[in-house]
């Protein structure tokens, strides 16, 4: 892409390497997508649509309306945040109203993802349908909450079988909406879950979801800071074990990886690209930094791009195997 900045007195060229991309034939104008979660108001997601991300999955809806836990629900430590937001949201009926609307609005300028989380098959199923028909470019299941346990006592995606059979089910009704299964690291074997995944039809793989759960006491108090007193670890302490994750993933399936976790700087991106990812999310510098290194990140990649004689971010992905 070439930008102009005229001034008065002369015209300076920018040549940006190309940063956009097509994921389950979906295109995107930049690899990067705001994950789940780190926003947690369906409104509040136009920030990240105007922060320039090439794709942006909302908060995880539920059956029911969520409250959400006790406050604090985040809490910033030195090597990044801790969350038991507790899955907070408006429930399927308010919610897909609102998410309809919020595609309406900016679906045209910038892919949007539906983030469904539920405790029982039935209930994913249920969600599914009422999210079809408004068109989003795909449909994350989060197979994976820390906070919130399912219908085994568990975090569905904790199971192979489990997550396969979601899947399954969910890909007779979502027709030409792509599935992304969302995956969490606090699993022995996230592969063998990724496999299960796509054997059933995913079309994407979402890794990885928070870590832990993690704690953090307050010393002066003498009790754990976060309200639910424990929550998932995100930001750059997450970093390197969501970089193995995607590059185990990378190694056993041909579906496209959509990697994720304590992404904060270019180098951190160029690494998830050489791991395997085909999208990378960056959620928790946004919120300790602002959006504002969304496009400082765009610059950086298309100069590491430029540097290298890369012209498509393809060129990137996987290289590291
Ligand atoms: C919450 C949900 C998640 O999927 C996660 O990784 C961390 C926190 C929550 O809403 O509590």
């Amino acid at each position: 892409m070439v930008v102009w900045y005229s001034s008065p007195v002369s015209v300076i060229t920018f040549i940006m390497a190309k940063l956009d991309t097509t994921v389950c034939g979906v295109q995107f104008q930049n690899p990067f997508v705001l994950p789940s979660g780190i926003i947690t108001e369906t409104t509040e997601h136009k920030r990240a649509v105007e922060g320039g991300f090439g794709g942006v999955i909302l908060k995880s809806l539920t059956f029911e309306r969520r409250e959400g836990n006790p406050l604090p629900r985040m809490w910033k430590f030195d090597a990044g945040l801790i969350n038991s937001v507790g899955l907070r949201n408006a429930g399927i009926e308010e919610g897909s109203q609102e998410v309809g609307e919020f595609i309406k609005t900016y679906g045209t300028q910038t892919p949007i993802i539906v983030s469904l989380f539920a405790t029982k098959i039935k209930e994913f199923l249920y969600l599914v349908e009422k999210i079809v028909p408004l068109a989003p470019v795909a449909i994350e299941l989060n197979l994976s909450c820390p906070n919130v346990d399912d219908e085994f006592g568990k975090p569905l995606g904790m199971d192979k079988g489990a997550a396969g059979q979601i899947v399954e089910e969910v890909k007779k009704i979502s027709g030409s909406v792509p599935v992304w299964a969302k995956l969490s690291p606090n699993v022995p074997n996230i592969v063998e879950i990724a496999k299960a995944c796509e054997a059933s039809g995913a079309d994407g793989i979402t890794a990885i979801n928070t870590a832990g759960p993690g704690m953090i006491i307050d010393i002066k108090k003498r009790k754990p800071i976060i309200g639910a007193k424990m929550g998932g670890v995100s930001g750059p302490a997450l970093f390197p074990i969501a970089l193995r994750c995607v590059y185990e993933i990378y190694e056993a399936v041909k579906i496209p990886i959509i990697g994720m976790g304590g992404v904060s700087t270019v180098t951190d991106v160029v690494q998830m690209l050489m791991a395997g990812s085909a999208l990378v999310g960056v959620g928790t510098i946004t919120y300790t930094k602002g959006m504002k290194v969304i496009p400082e990140l765009k610059q950086q990649l298309s100069d590491y791009m430029d540097q290298n004689s890369i012209t498509d971010i393809k060129e990137l992905i996987g290289v590291a195997h």
